[in-house]
């Protein structure tokens, strides 16, 4: 499992963000952008964050460190905001916390990335589907002369219909991904090489270690996948699956 700091402070909401993600000191001495167990969006889209990230990160990917965020249910009583309020008391417990790049912004594509970065965000976004990284919504800060991904909770989005549905990883393996308005798509320009690279590196081991990273409790137990060990392998599926169908998903070479 990701580790634990305990918040300390509330220091700011971040009002870009649509699930209203939230700035916390911890006694880690660090500062944390909190994403909330109890935001709307649920805790599978703190699932997929992990999984991605976990993934960017071993493929070379900038991504912002990760931890588990616990947060004391009086951590609210000062916030004078009735919807943080309402937000921060839902969240008691573990949360996630992104390490906050002091002074990054907003991608605004006036400086992009080189070819091979810009062709493995592509084909990262392609294989996980994570269709949240357009000219309207970057998810790409710049910090310093970097290029570092954020907000990965659309990706892996099959999750949403567990339990309604059983789980279905040939499915997910073969869905297309349109990558029309994806923000690198014309910086890209090889992303066979990026696959080649990364079916060596995403062996199915390290994407089973990427998923011990997510808490137990973030991962709901259903019919078909009773306790948190069938779930993760039941993600590892998904993955591994999808790796080997890239005819289905890759985007073109430009
Ligand atoms: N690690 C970080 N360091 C500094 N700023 C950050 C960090 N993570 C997020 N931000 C800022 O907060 C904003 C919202 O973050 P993010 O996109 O992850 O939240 P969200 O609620 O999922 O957003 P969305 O509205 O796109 O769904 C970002 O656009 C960025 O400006
Ligand atoms: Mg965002």
């Amino acid at each position: 499992m990701l580790p634990i700091v305990n918040a300390l402070r509330y220091v700011v909401p971040l009002r870009e963000g649509g699930s209203l993600p939230g700035v916390m000191e911890a006694d880690d001495e660090g500062t944390w952008v909190v994403k909330y167990r109890g935001a709307g969006q649920g805790v599978k889209v703190l699932v997929a964050e992990i999984i991605v990230a976990g993934l960017a990160r071993a493929l070379g990917i900038r991504v912002p460190d990760l931890k588990l965020v616990d947060m004391p249910e009086q951590i609210a009583k000062y916030e004078a905001d009735e919807e943080v309020q309402d937000l921060l008391t839902a969240s008691a417990g573990l949360n996630l916390g992104m390490d906050f790049l002091p002074g990054a912004f907003n991608y605004d594509g006036s400086t992009p990335p080189p070819p091979d970065e810009a062709s493995a965000i592509l084909w990262l976004d392609a294989c996980v589907a994570n269709i949240d990284r357009t000219p309207h919504n970057p998810n790409l800060l710049r910090w310093g002369k970097n290029l570092w991904a954020i907000d990965h909770g659309a990706a892996l989005y099959f999750h949403h219909s567990w339990p309604s549905r059983a789980p279905d990883p040939a499915r997910f393996a073969a869905a297309r991904f349109d990558d029309s308005s994806h923000i690198m798509r014309e910086f890209a320009d090889d992303v066979s090489a990026v696959h080649e690279r990364a079916t060596a590196i995403l062996s199915r081991e390290l994407i089973a270690r990427v998923l011990d990273d997510v808490p137990d409790e973030w991962l709901e137990s259903t019919v078909d996948l009773p306790g948190p060990e069938a779930v993760r392998a039941m993600y590892v599926e998904h993955l591994v699956e999808r790796l080997a169908r890239p005819d289905a998903w890759m985007p073109r070479n430009a």
